[in-house]
C-alpha cells in the first residue's frame, strides 16, 4: 500500500499548509518511503550569496512579503558575514553577505553575482543518505556532523551537485529554535502581503551536453525519478536552445528541472546564464501561489518586472481552444501576462520575472497549479520569444 509520502514538515505545519492544500499548491503524489534509498522530506532552505545582504532581505520583505525570521552575524559569533532567515509560508530563504573582505561569500560573489550557493534539503535520516549518496560516487563536502545550542541539535551533512552549488541535507526532528544553532530570532514581520507559499520547483543550468549526466546523479545519487516533461532539441532549437528534463523526489515534493544549451544560430538563454555566472547554477525558484493574480499585482505594484507576453500569445485561437476554461477569464490574464498551460491532469497559471540581480541569470516563476503536474511545456514558444527579446536588448543573441 502506499501512503502519502511523508509528513508535513514543521515549516509547512507552521505556515498553518494541509497536505490537500500542498498536494494542491505543488502536485504532490502518493509515494512509499520505505522502498526509497534517499528519503526526502521537503525543502529545507534556499541559501543564497549576495553582494548587500542587508538590502536583498528587505527587498524580500517589502516586494515579496517574506517575514525576517532569524539571523547570524559578527554580533552572535560569526565573524565573516550575515546571515538573515527569511520564511513566507513553508519556503524559506538565507540571505548571505560578507562582512570581512576575506569570507568566502565575496569570492562566490565575485565568481558568480547574487545567487543560490545551497539547495538545502530535510531528510529523516543524514547518514542513511550519505552512505547511499557516496556509495554511488557522489562528492560528500561535508560527512555528518551535529551542531546543538540551547533549543536541540541538528545533523547535517553536505554533497556535491552543478557548478559550485551544494545540497546540504537537514534532520532538524530535535530542534526547535528559529533556524540553526548560532542563530538568534530577529522579528522583522512582512512589509507587504505575502504571495506565495510553497517552493514549487528549483531550476539548474547545467553544462552544454551534460543534461543526461545530471539526470542519472539524481536518479543514481538521490533516487528521484523522471517526471514526462521533456523539451527535446525537436522544438527547442527554433526558439532559444535549450533541451530540458525534470527529475523529482518519490513526493514531487522535491521537483529540479534541468537544463542545457543546445546549438543553435543564437546564443541561447542558457549560454547566456552560463557566461554570466561563470558555470552551471540555478536558475530560476518556482514559487507556488493560491492566487496567482493578487500576487502578480502586488509584486508589480512592489517594482518587480515581469517578462511581457504578447498579445497574440492570448488571441491565438488554437491557444483559447487547448487551454480551455479556467478560473478566470482570459482577459484577466492577458492583462496580467500570465501563461497558462494545461495537460491530461489539469492546468496551471505561470508568469517569470526578469532577473532579479544584477547580472542576467537568477529569476523568479510564480505558479499557480490546477491538477496540472506540469511545468509549462506548451508555454515554451510565447516564453522563449518573450526571453530573447530581453537577451536582444542587452546584447546577448
Ligand atoms: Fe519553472
Amino acid at each position: 500500500m502506499t501512503e502519502l509520502a511523508t509528513r508535513l514538515t514543521d515549516a509547512e505545519r507552521l505556515a498553518e499548509l494541509d497536505l490537500d492544500q500542498l498536494r494542491q499548491l505543488v502536485g504532490l503524489v502518493d509515494h512509499d518511503p520505505s522502498q526509497d534509498p534517499f528519503p526526502v522530506s521537503g525543502w529545507d532552505a534556499v541559501v543564497w550569496a549576495v553582494g548587500n545582504a542587508v538590502q536583498t532581505t528587505h527587498f524580500f520583505r517589502s516586494a515579496f512579503g517574506m517575514d525576517l525570521v532569524a539571523y547570524a552575524g559578527p554580533e552572535t559569533g560569526l565573524r565573516d558575514r550575515h546571515s538573515f532567515v527569511l520564511e513566507a509560508g513553508a519556503v524559506r530563504f538565507v540571505i548571505e553577505g560578507a562582512v570581512a573582505p576575506d569570507s568566502p561569500v565575496v569570492d562566490h560573489h565575485a565568481r558568480h553575482g547574487d545567487g543560490i550557493t545551497d539547495i538545502a534539503l530535510e531528510v529523516p535520516d543524514v547518514d542513511k543518505c550519505v552512505a547511499h549518496a557516496e556509495a554511488q560516487g557522489a562528492t560528500v563536502l561535508a560527512a555528518p556532523y551535529e551542531i546543538s545550542d540551547e533549543h536541540g541539535t541538528v545533523r547535517l551533512a553536505a554533497i556535491a551537485t552543478y557548478g559550485d552549488t551544494r545540497h546540504t541535507l537537514v534532520d532538524r526532528s530535535r530542534y526547535h529554535g528559529p533556524y540553526l544553532p548560532g542563530y538568534v530570532t530577529r522579528e522583522g514581520k512582512a512589509l507587504g502581503p505575502r504571495t506565495f507559499q510553497a517552493l514549487d520547483h528549483v531550476v539548474g543550468n547545467v553544462e552544454l551536453g551534460r543534461m543526461d549526466e545530471w539526470v542519472d546523479f539524481y536518479r543514481r545519487v538521490m533516487g528521484f525519478t523522471n517526471m514526462a516533461e521533456f523539451i527535446g532539441d525537436d522544438i527547442a532549437t527554433d526558439y532559444s536552445a535549450l533541451m530540458s528534463k525534470v527529475v523529482a523526489s518519490g513526493n514531487h515534493r522535491v521537483k529540479f528541472p534541468l537544463n542545457e544549451p543546445a546549438i543553435a544560430k543564437k546564443k541561447s538563454q542558457i549560454d547566456e546564464y552560463l557566461e554570466f555566472y561563470g558555470g552551471p547554477g540555478a536558475q530560476h525558484l518556482a514559487l507556488a501561489t493560491t492566487d496567482i493574480l493578487a500576487a502578480v499585482d502586488h509584486l508589480r505594484a512592489a517594482g518587480i518586472e515581469f517578462l511581457n507576453t504578447p498579445d497574440s500569445y492570448y488571441e491565438d485561437p488554437e491557444l483559447r481552444a487547448r487551454i480551455g476554461e479556467v478560473r478566470v477569464p482570459v482577459e484577466e490574464l492577458q492583462k496580467r501576462g500570465i501563461l497558462v498551460d494545461r495537460d491530461e491532469d489539469g492546468y496551471l497559471l505561470q508568469i517569470f520575472t526578469k532577473p532579479v540581480g544584477d547580472r542576467p541569470t537568477v529569476f523568479f516563476e510564480l505558479i499557480e497549479r490546477h491538477g496540472s503536474l506540469g511545468f509549462g511545456k506548451g508555454n515554451f514558444k510565447a516564453l522563449f520569444e518573450a526571453i530573447e527579446r530581453e537577451q536582444e536588448r542587452r546584447g546577448n543573441l
